[in-house]
């Protein structure tokens, strides 16, 4: 990709998408609903640590189920492959981000990127440096270069109104998935999807799993390089739930989505692009945030395939 022109590309883009309309906002915890539906950023981090953005860029959102790839990559350090895929399988359920989607015999989850499959992972990030929620602060302070907080409000909306997963994570439990308490993996879980992002923290961290693992900035490790390209696996064949075949016909990158209405994608080798527009498809996924990243495929010829 030529770099100059890119900011003006990026202009062009943000003018036409903020006429798409369509999609609503998620209601389902309750403190999304206070997010502006106008709200539309764009940021392009390539993999040499050079950064464009447009729009609401800035603006920050809650990374909801964005974390799931970071979890995975988190859990996947800690406790190695195999302890990892004995809780978690790899394949793509074809069905919603909060169905229950259980392999019948042994509970394993389908994928670490549909809900059990993340409250399944979360609870796998542990070893004795620091507690879990510190270190998957600290790992996202790696993949975005600044200091991370949490948006308690959305936190507290979820914990109160999170019966579904909390159901799943009792089930999980009941299979010996998790092997501690349910209501310390959920809130767990709610935390992390509170984590506080922008589309510019969303590129960055779509810039280090382009660049192996390593922040392209800042020159941290963010994840080992022995894992990007699992965690890459696993956004490409579920990271957009029961969109992701189409999503990877259509765009052809890597890619992870979130209720709060981000999508961060990954051109291995190249860039990372984070885009954050509220309003959602009936599958979860950003509607802005998909065209954009379609016309972004589409006009840069971007499609792995
Ligand atoms: O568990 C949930 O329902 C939310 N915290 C995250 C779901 C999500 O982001 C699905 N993404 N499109």
């Amino acid at each position: 990709m030529a770099t100059a022109p890119v900011q003006d590309y990026l202009e062009q883009l943000h003018a036409e998408l903020a006429q798409v309309s369509g999609g609503t906002i998620a209601d389902y915890i309750p403190e999304l609903t206070r997010a502006d539906p106008n709200w539309l950023g764009i940021a392009i981090a390539t993999a040499d640590g050079h950064i464009y953005q447009v729009g609401d860029s800035r603006q920050p959102f809650t990374v909801q189920s964005i974390s799931k790839a970071i979890a995975y990559g988190l859990a996947l350090s800690d406790q190695g492959l195999d302890a990892v895929l004995a809780k978690v399988g790899v394949e793509p359920s074809g069905e919603a981000f909060n169905s229950i989607s259980l392999e019948p015999d042994t509970g394993r989850p389908m994928n670490p990127m549909i809900n059990a499959g993340a409250i399944a992972t979360t609870a796998l990030v542990r070893d004795d440096r620091a507690p879990p929620l510190e270190r998957l602060l600290a790992t996202f302070a790696g993949y975005t270069g600044h200091a991370m907080d949490i948006d308690t409000a959305v936190f507290e909306s979820e914990r109160e109104t999170g019966h579904r997963n909390r159901a799943i994570a009792h089930l999980l439990r009941g299979y010996g998935i998790l092997e501690s308490s349910p209501e310390a993996a959920t809130d767990l879980y709610f935390q992390q999807c509170a984590i506080r992002v922008t589309a510019r923290d969303l590129a960055l961290m779509g810039a280090c799993l382009a660049n192996g693992g390593v922040n392209p900035v800042t020159g941290v490790v963010a994840l080992k390089r022995r894992y990007v390209d699992k965690v890459l696996a696993v956004m490409s064949t579920c990271g957009m739930y029961d969109y992701s075949g189409g999503w990877i016909f259509n765009v052809g990158m890597p890619a992870k989505s979130g209720v709060g209405g981000g999508i961060m994608a990954v051109l291995p080798g190249q860039f990372g692009l984070g885009v954050f527009s509220p309003p959602l498809d009936a599958k979860g996924n950003s509607v802005r945030g998909i065209e954009a990243c379609e016309r972004i495929s589409r006009d840069f010829g971007l499609h792995l395939f």
